[in-house]
C-alpha cells in the first residue's frame, strides 16, 4: 500500500460526492435561444446546414416562444430574414419590419419571456455587409446612424434588449443616447463587444443569406489572433453604456471569455455560434458521440470559462435534459 496524503479520487467516488464538490453548474437560467424569423404563415423551414433549426413565420415563432418560456428558458434573441434586401438594409430599421412584428407578437402572448433583438444590417443588405458601403468600404459613422434607427424600432416594439453585432466603433454610445432620449431608459444593451471575424459563422450566413457578396468582414470584426484588443473593445463598450458584454464565438475563444470575466465586473455572455452547433450535429449524425453528453460538456466548459449567459441553438434540448 502506498502512503498518500491526498487521494483526489475520494471525492469522485459517487454521484453525491461529485455533486457536492462541483464548481460549475449549467442551468436553464443561463440560456438564451437564438431564433430566425421570416414572413408568411405556418412556415417552419429547416435550415440545411443547421439540422434542428428553422426559419419560423411569426405565428410559429410565437408557439416556439411559449414552449421556451414553459421550459424555463429566460429569453430568446431574434434574427430577421426579410423578403427584400437593398443597398442600405432599409428593412432592418423599418418599424413594421419582420423583427418588430415578431417582438410585438411574442410580447403580446408571452410577456414574461425576455426578447432580445440582434441589431445589424447584414441580414438586410443586398451585399451582405454589416454596414453602408461607399467606394467598396464599410462606412462607420453613417452605419451607426442606421443601427440607431433599428435599435429604436426594436425598443419601441417592446424588445427587452437590443444587441448590436456589427462591430462599428461608437455604436453602443449612440444607441444608449438615442434610447434614453426616446424615454427607453430601461432597454438593456447587450453588446457583441469582442466579436471575431470567424469561419464559425458559416451556417448562420446560410440561414440568413448574409454571406458578403465581395470581400470579408475583417475590416470591422476582430482578428482571431488578438486578446488584448478584445479587452480594449470590452472596455470601450462598457464606457459607452453596455449592460452585458459578449464574446463570440465561444468554444475557440474560451481564453477570451476568461479574461473578460476576470478583468471586468460585468455579466459576460458567450455565443455558442452556428458553426459550433453544426459541427456537433454532424459528428452526432456520424455516430461519433452521444449528443446530450457532448452538448452538456461543451456548455459547461463555456460556463467554467466565466460566461454567465450562453446564447445557444441547443437551448430547447438542454432545457428538456436539465428538467
Ligand atoms: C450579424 C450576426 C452574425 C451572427 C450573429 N449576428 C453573423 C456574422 O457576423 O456574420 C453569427 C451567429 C452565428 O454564427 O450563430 N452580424
Ligand atoms: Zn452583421
Amino acid at each position: 500500500m502506498i502512503e498518500l496524503p491526498h487521494r483526489p479520487r475520494r471525492l469522485r467516488a459517487s454521484p453525491q460526492w461529485r455533486r457536492l464538490v462541483r464548481e460549475t453548474r449549467l442551468a436553464v437560467d443561463d440560456l438564451v435561444w437564438p431564433l430566425f424569423v421570416r414572413t408568411g404563415e405556418g412556415v417552419r423551414e429547416e435550415i440545411e446546414s443547421m439540422p434542428g433549426c428553422f426559419r419560423f413565420s411569426v405565428d410559429e415563432l410565437v408557439k416556439e416562444a411559449k414552449e421556451a418560456a414553459g421550459l424555463g428558458i429566460p429569453g430568446v434573441i431574434l434574427f430577421g430574414i426579410p423578403d427584400e434586401k437593398d443597398e442600405t438594409g432599409s428593412s432592418g430599421w423599418d418599424p413594421d419590419g419582420i423583427v418588430p412584428r415578431a417582438i410585438r407578437a411574442i410580447k403580446a402572448e408571452v410577456p414574461e419571456l425576455l426578447v432580445w433583438a440582434d441589431v445589424c444590417l447584414c441580414e438586410y443588405t443586398s451585399h451582405g455587409h454589416c454596414g453602408l458601403i461607399q467606394d467598396g468600404e464599410v462606412q462607420n459613422d453613417e452605419t451607426v446612424e442606421l443601427l440607431v434607427k433599428a435599435a429604436l424600432a426594436y425598443a419601441r416594439s417592446g424588445a427587452d434588449a437590443v444587441c448590436p453585432s456589427d462591430m462599428m466603433d461608437g455604436r453602443v454610445g449612440a444607441i444608449r443616447t438615442a434610447l434614453d432620449d426616446a424615454g427607453r431608459t430601461s432597454t438593456v444593451i447587450v453588446s457583441y463587444a469582442a466579436k471575431y471575424a470567424s469561419a464559425y459563422y458559416g451556417p448562420f450566413r446560410d440561414a440568413a443569406g448574409s454571406t458578403p457578396a465581395f470581400g470579408d468582414r475583417r475590416t470591422y470584426q476582430m482578428d482571431a489572433a488578438n486578446v488584448d484588443e478584445a479587452m480594449r473593445e470590452v472596455e470601450l463598450d462598457i464606457g459607452e453604456g453596455a449592460d452585458i458584454v459578449m464574446v463570440k464565438p465561444a468554444l475557440a475563444y474560451l481564453d477570451v471569455i476568461r479574461r473578460v470575466a476576470d478583468d471586468f465586473s460585468m455579466p459576460v455572455a458567450a455565443y455558442n455560434v452556428s458553426g459550433e452547433y453544426s459541427m456537433v450535429k454532424a459528428a452526432v449524425a456520424a455516430g461519433a458521440f452521444d449528443e446530450q453528453a457532448i452538448v452538456l460538456e461543451t456548455l459547461t466548459s463555456i460556463r467554467r470559462a466565466g460566461a454567465s449567459v450562453i446564447l445557444t441553438y441547443h437551448a430547447k434540448e438542454v432545457a428538456q435534459w436539465l428538467a
